[in-house]
Formats: structure tokens, C-alpha cells, sequence
């Protein structure tokens, strides 16, 4: 695994009335990949992108795109967009009967195994998983929506992934999603994550350009 810490930048958070204007000042700001949320309205009370838009995006760029599934059937749909040259596909721990089967469908599509968990679902859950799993996204905020406010209690919650998988002898990748802010970015990652979602509150922070923001991050992290 790659130590450096990976900068996403969620593509919901784009202005859609310039997307391929957007994703190009990504690629010159040197963003590491793309976060591409899907919501079912059911799983989450909100609507956002669909496989028409990735399929779009994938013509557009080639930074790796990591998917996120929020939806309360993934085993319908990661078959789907495990087609689509993903770099990660996560789905929600709280989603899904079949967690372990999940996860090695997408490893053996070369694809790396994310699974995500809301800010309520303990990190137990994981107990008999922490090997099938390449990308831990710890839900920072309560998913559905951007803008919101990180939940604090998340924040130890990364430093206790982070040290599970240190005891078990893991390098996995970390994610954080939901109010990755200038701010929060330096508890987050002294905590233990390694790829942060940046949304509204950092990547696309209004009143800044995105090269702005991204170089901000890096000065962050420096
Ligand atoms: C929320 C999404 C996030 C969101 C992050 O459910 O999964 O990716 O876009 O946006 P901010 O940074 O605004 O919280
Ligand atoms: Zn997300």
C-alpha cells in the first residue's frame, strides 16, 4: 500500500453546469482520484449520480474513480459497476446480508474491496472482514448529503481503525468521507487516514478555486 495520504475529490460536490471544466482543474491541481457517490433514496434520503455519469466521467479523465454504494441493495449492483474500470467500489456494511462474499467479488475484478460505516456501526462489525477489505471508509458524517457537520466522535474512531489494523499487522487504506475540512484534515490524518473525500468543506469550498483548495490540502499535509 501506497503511504501517501491520497486527496479525492467528490464529484458531487462539482459544478455540473461546467463538470469536464471542473474535472480538468482537478487533473492540473493534482487531486489523486475521483469520489463518485451513488444514493438510492432509500439506503440514503437522497438522490445524486448514476453509471450514465460515470460512464461520462470515465471518457473525461484518467484519474482512478473509487465509487461509493449507498443503497440497500449492492449485491444487485456491484456486479454492475464492477464492469466500469473502477479503482475501489465501497458499499455500507449496514446494506448488506453477504459482506465477505461482496468483498471478494470485487478483489477478483482487480478492483479494490471498500466497505463503509456509518458513524453509528461499530467497528467490531469488521472483526472476521479486516482481510477481505482494502479501503476502511469510516463515515465521518451520516451519509446522504454534503455540507454537513463531521460527527466528532469519528475522529477516534479513525485512530481506533487505525490501530485495530496496526495490532492484526495490515496496511489498508483508511477513507474518510463527510466534512473532510481544512480543519478537520490534520486531526483526521494524525489519527490514521490515508485517502480523504473532500467536498464542499475543502476540494470545493466556495469563495476558492479548486487549485486553490487542493494546494491548501497539500500545504496541510506537508
Ligand atoms: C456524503 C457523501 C460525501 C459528501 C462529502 O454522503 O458521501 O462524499 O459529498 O461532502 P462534504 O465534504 O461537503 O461533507
Ligand atoms: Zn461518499
Amino acid at each position: 500500500m501506497d503511504k501517501k495520504i491520497k486527496i479525492g475529490a467528490s464529484l458531487i460536490c462539482a459544478n455540473f453546469a461546467h463538470l469536464e471544466k471542473d474535472i480538468r482543474e482537478l487533473e492540473k491541481a493534482g487531486v489523486d482520484y475521483i469520489h463518485f457517490d451513488i444514493m438510492d433514496g432509500h439506503f440514503v434520503p437522497n438522490f445524486c449520480l448514476n453509471l450514465d455519469i460515470l460512464r461520462l466521467v470515465k471518457t473525461l479523465t484518467d484519474l482512478p474513480v473509487d465509487v461509493h454504494l449507498m443503497i440497500d441493495n449492492p449485491d444487485v449492483f456491484i456486479p454492475v459497476f464492477a464492469k466500469e474500470e473502477l479503482h475501489a467500489l465501497s458499499f455500507q456494511q449496514e446494506a448488506e446480508y453477504h459482506i465477505q462474499r461482496q468483498l471478494s467479488y470485487i478483489r477478483e475484478q482487480g478492483i479494490l474491496s471498500g466497505l463503509a460505516v456509518n458513524p453509528s456501526t461499530p467497528l467490531n462489525v469488521l472483526d472476521y472482514l479486516i482481510t477481505d477489505i482494502d479501503v476502511f471508509l469510516i463515515m465521518t458524517v451520516n451519509p446522504g448529503f454534503a455540507g454537513q457537520k463531521i460527527v466528532p466522535a469519528t475522529i477516534k474512531k479513525v485512530e481506533h481503525m487505525r490501530n485495530l489494523l496496526e495490532k492484526a499487522g495490515i496496511e489498508a487504506e483508511i477513507q474518510v468521507d463527510g466534512n473532510v475540512s481544512f480543519e478537520n484534515i490534520p486531526q483526521l490524518v494524525s489519527a490514521g487516514a490515508t485517502m480523504l473525500v473532500g467536498g464542499t468543506s475543502s476540494v470545493f469550498k466556495k469563495g476558492m478555486t479548486i487549485t486553490d483548495s487542493v494546494q491548501k490540502i497539500r500545504d496541510l499535509l506537508a
